[in-house]
Order: C-alpha cells, then structure tokens, then sequence
C-alpha cells in the first residue's frame, strides 16, 4: 500500500471493494453488519491492523489471516471491530428485576439442591456477569457452595481478559448500589482508585472465548441467558438464528434479558412471551428436540 493509500484508509477513507471484503469477513466469522456509514470506523480500524502486520493490499492481508500463520491476527482482527462499551448496573431495572423478583425463589431453590446457570453471553470487561453475581450474593450468600454458576462468555479475547481481571475504576465501581461497592470489591494493589472484585463472586463466574455466530459446545439448559446489546449488531438472519438457539438453551422457566433497543422479531413472537421491560420468557412447547445439545464443561 502507498503511503498515500495509507494516509487516506487513517483519515477514514476506503474503496467501495476494500469496504465490501473487510465487511463480508466481519459479516461471515461475527455475525456483525457494518452498515455503510461505519466506513470511517472500518477504514481507520483497518489502518491500524495494516500498518501493524506490515500488509500494502487488503487482499494480500486477508490471505494472510486464512492461513495457518494468520490465526492470531485473525483474533486481533475480531477485537478491532467489537464494540465493548459496558457498565455496572447498565439497565438497571433488569437487575432490580432479578433481586426482587427472580432470585429469591431461584436460590430457595439451590439451597434445596437444584442446578442453577446464568449465562451472561458477550460479557464484555464483566461488568455484567460481575453485578450478576453480587445480586446471586445478595439473595444467597452461600451460592459459592451450591450448584449455581455464572458462564460469561464473549467473543473477543482481549475484552475476556480484561473481564477475568476484574480491576476497574473506583469511579465505575461506585455506581454500584446496595452497598455493594465496599461488600464485593477490595483495593487494588494498596490504591484505592482502582478496586478488584472479591474471591467470593469470581468463584461463581467461568470465563469462555465463544463466538455467538458459531458453534456452542454447550451440555444443559441455562435459567437465565443475558445477552444484551450484542444482538444489535448482528444482521437479521443472525439474530433471528439467536433467538431460536437461546430458546433451546432455556430451562422451561428460563429468562432471556435482552438490551432496551433490541427485540424479538414477529418470527419467533409465539415462542417468547414479555415477564418484564426486554424480559422474554421461553413458551417450551413450542421448541423441538431440546436433548440435542453438545457438551460444554463450565468450570468446577
Ligand atoms: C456493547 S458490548 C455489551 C456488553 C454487555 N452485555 C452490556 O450490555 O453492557 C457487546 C459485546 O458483544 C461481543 N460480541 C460481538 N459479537 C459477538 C459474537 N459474534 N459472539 C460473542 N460476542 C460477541 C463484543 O465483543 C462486546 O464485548
């Protein structure tokens, strides 16, 4: 690539087929649409995985990440056009949802030996499975001795890394109610700026690399599926497969919580029922073959 092509893909610019092929793989391994005025967001992203691997063409940069040696870029290419953008107690109203009215009988039910899995599906840096748990906490304590987990999975492993970590901002932290900023975080490194999550709650969280557009190696049904504003992205043929899949995956009583601007679509409107604001319960009977599903371990 010229310095001037370069120059053009930093300030935004990018040809009508670079946009096409670098859309099509986001598209084909994410499941993302890139609607055309992302171009600016495509071509400076693009710029910077280019200027790191050393590609001139976008072609030849493509190759490289089909073949063997390009795996990791592949990856690097996947986090580069996520969109992480989450915080604690984001929709708040879900979790006062499940404080007051889903979790007490749900942990009754753990304490009498029942299996209980929340799945928080694209997690992001785990603000989300994080304040899952501290609510699981808050209705039981002793969850991290009962059958109960939380798998929070995502797409991109950067994101999931910093997720595992657990370290944020005593800022963010603070925006946490209930009092559980100071029940559920200790300071970092001796700073009280930066605050880590408790032993007690990591304990419930598994963290997985999963791709939603994919395969789920999955063994079991999940109570609670949270998958909320990932959808948004996704094309209408992905989200509609989405929807469909997380029925499957829902006990007969399971909750899938979806982000305020995302909806079922009229397809699947027999299938969910509204239990709340982006709350959708599962109508069982009208999903198939619910055995079917492969095996995912989550954790000990
Ligand atoms: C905007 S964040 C939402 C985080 C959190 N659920 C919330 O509502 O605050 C969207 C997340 O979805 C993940 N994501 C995007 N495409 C995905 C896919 N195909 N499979 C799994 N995760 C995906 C991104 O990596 C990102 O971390």
């Amino acid at each position: 690539m010229t310095q001037m092509a370069q120059k053009s893909l930093e300030e935004g610019t990018i040809s009508d087929a670079d946009f096409a092929a670098i859309a099509g793989l986001v598209r084909e391994w994410m499941g993302i649409d890139l609607q055309p005025h992302k171009r600016t967001m495509v071509a400076s992203r693009l710029s910077k995985r280019l200027r790191a691997t050393g590609y001139e063409s976008v072609n030849d940069y493509i190759d490289y990440m089909h073949s063997p040696q390009g795996r990791d870029e592949q990856t690097r290419f996947i986090s580069a056009y996520t969109t992480n953008m989450t915080r604690f107690n984001r929709e708040g109203h879900h979790f006062e949802q499940l404080a007051n009215d889903i979790l007490p009988d749900l942990m009754a039910q753990a304490r009498r030996g029942k299996r209980v899995r929340i799945w928080s599906a694209g997690c992001s840096s785990g603000e989300e499975p994080y304040g899952l748990a501290f609510h699981v906490l808050d209705a039981c304590p002793e969850a991290p001795s009962l059958d109960v987990k939380i798998l929070a999975s995502d797409i991109d492993p950067e994101i999931l890394a910093s997720a595992k970590r657990g370290v944020y901002p005593a800022s963010s932290v603070n925006t946490l109610t209930n009092g559980q900023a100071t029940k559920y975080f200790e300071d970092f490194e001796g700073s009280n700026d930066r605050k880590s999550v408790c032993d007690k709650a990591r304990e419930l969280i598994s963290f997985r690399r999963l791709n939603l557009h994919g395969d789920w190696p999955f063994k079991g049904q999940f109570d609670i599926i949270m998958c909320r504003n990932v959808a948004i992205y996704f094309d209408a043929p992905t989200q509609s497969r989405l929807w469909r899949r997380f029925g499957e995956q829902l006990c007969p009583d399971g909750l899938l919580f979806l982000g305020h601007s995302e909806g079922i679509g009229p397809e699947h409107a027999d299938l969910f029922h509204t239990a709340g604001r982006g709350v959708f319960s599962i109508d069982t009977s009208r999903i198939g073959d619910r055995s079917a599903n492969a095996t995912l371990h989550m954790g000990n």
